[in-house]
């Protein structure tokens, strides 16, 4: 078996955006192949009841979901689902096309097994990711859309934006996750506060019936953090998803000085962020924990501190699309070891 990391150094030696939109097309390509999605799924997908879980009326065959961003406009739903993710998250997507900040727009911190992204919401809009969705949906995995405002709606517009988007996607989706905390979009991360917030839930709630999350910044203060977490679930979120990347520069040591960082960096701040809210809400509201987790270790250690589900990004950059293979097949003997019947027993234990 080819291993990843053997040629991961000539990948990086190209553009990361390139390497990006190759591998999208690669990824485009492969359903057309005969028989490479069944196989690569035999390989990948891994059915146990070990790890399945029921939350918030959807089925998760295991904990592992891809994180936003990495599929902007859902033109890998397919290829995706066969590497063995249990839930993916398209977008974030903006009511009109954009084209995002000017490039270069992503960098890696190889060495800190970290990147650096000031993408802006470069996403087809609505109209086109709307329809490249309706022709698969439902699909055999949730489906997740982030959602964002377009750079160009002033601030007093923006829960325009988000209703428009969740009217386009009410029944071609699964759940709606609410990206306010991006730091690219400029000014986005002043909507983080509990008057817009608490506006938009109640808007959404009219709308769209199925789950919505917000995804936090980890860049927040605490109590901030908890704030928006309590004002969102009273006006209707069903959960939060803990962290987008941060602009905390000095975890790198050549940062730009633009964008936010993610992966390995990012690691024990959004661990520590998840535990605090944890504290709070595990076991009571959804927790979805994201940020720098690269293997089952540490996905075990955020369930632990109260996530029903995990996601991942710069992990799949640096570990490879076998991945959420390996970390579920090794959650699993995490799990026998620790004598439990199923992953939903491991919520919170460590809190
Ligand atoms: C290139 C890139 C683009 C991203 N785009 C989005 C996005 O559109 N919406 C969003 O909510 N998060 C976005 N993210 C953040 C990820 O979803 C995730 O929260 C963050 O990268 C931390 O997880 P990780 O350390 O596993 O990458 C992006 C991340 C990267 C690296």
């Amino acid at each position: 078996m080819l291993n990843y990391k053997t040629f991961r150094p000539l990948i990086f030696k190209s553009n990361p955006e390139t390497a990006h939109s190759v591998l999208e097309f690669l990824c485009k390509m492969a359903p057309k192949i005969p028989y490479l999605l069944p196989f690569l799924a035999q390989k990948s997908c891994i059915e146990d009841t070990l790890l399945i879980q029921e939350i918030d009326g959807m089925r998760f065959y295991n904990p592992v979901g891809l994180a936003a961003g990495f599929d902007k406009n859902g033109t890998m739903i397919e290829t995706l689902s066969a590497l063995g993710f249990s839930f993916l998250e398209i977008g974030a997507v903006t009511p009109l096309p954009q084209q995002g900040n000017p490039k270069p727009r992503l960098w890696r911190h190889t060495f800190e097994e970290s990147l650096q992204n000031a993408m802006g919401f470069n996403n087809d809009g609505t109209q086109s990711i709307a329809s490249r969705i309706a022709e698969v949906y439902p699909f055999c995995i949730p489906l997740g859309i982030n959602i964002g405002k377009n750079k160009v709606t002033p601030q007093e517009k923006a829960i325009e934006d988000y209703c428009a988007l969740a009217t386009n996607f009410q029944s071609i989706s699964d759940y709606l996750s609410i990206n306010i905390s991006s730091p690219n979009t400029p000014n986005l991360r002043d909507l983080q506060n509990q008057d817009f917030l608490k506006a938009l839930f109640l808007a959404l709630r009219e709308i769209y019936s199925k789950p919505i999350y917000l995804k936090i910044s980890p860049d927040l203060g605490l109590d901030d953090i908890l704030g928006l977490i309590e004002v969102s679930i009273k006006s209707g979120a069903s959960g939060v998803m803990a962290t987008n990347t941060t602009t905390d520069y000095s975890l790198v040591k050549n940062p730009q000085s633009l964008g936010g960082l993610s992966g390995k960096v990012l690691s024990s701040k959004s661990a520590e962020i998840l535990k605090e809210i944890g504290k709070v809400y595990a076991k009571k509201t959804t927790i979805i924990s994201v940020g720098g987790i690269f293997d089952a270790k540490e996905a075990y250690k955020r369930i632990a501190l109260g996530a029903n589900l995990v996601q991942v990004y710069t992990g799949l950059i640096f570990e490879g699309p076998l991945l959420a293979w390996r970390i579920n097949q090794d959650l699993k003997e995490l799990l026998n070891s620790e004598g439990l019947d199923n992953i939903s027993q491991l919520v919170g234990v460590d809190l």
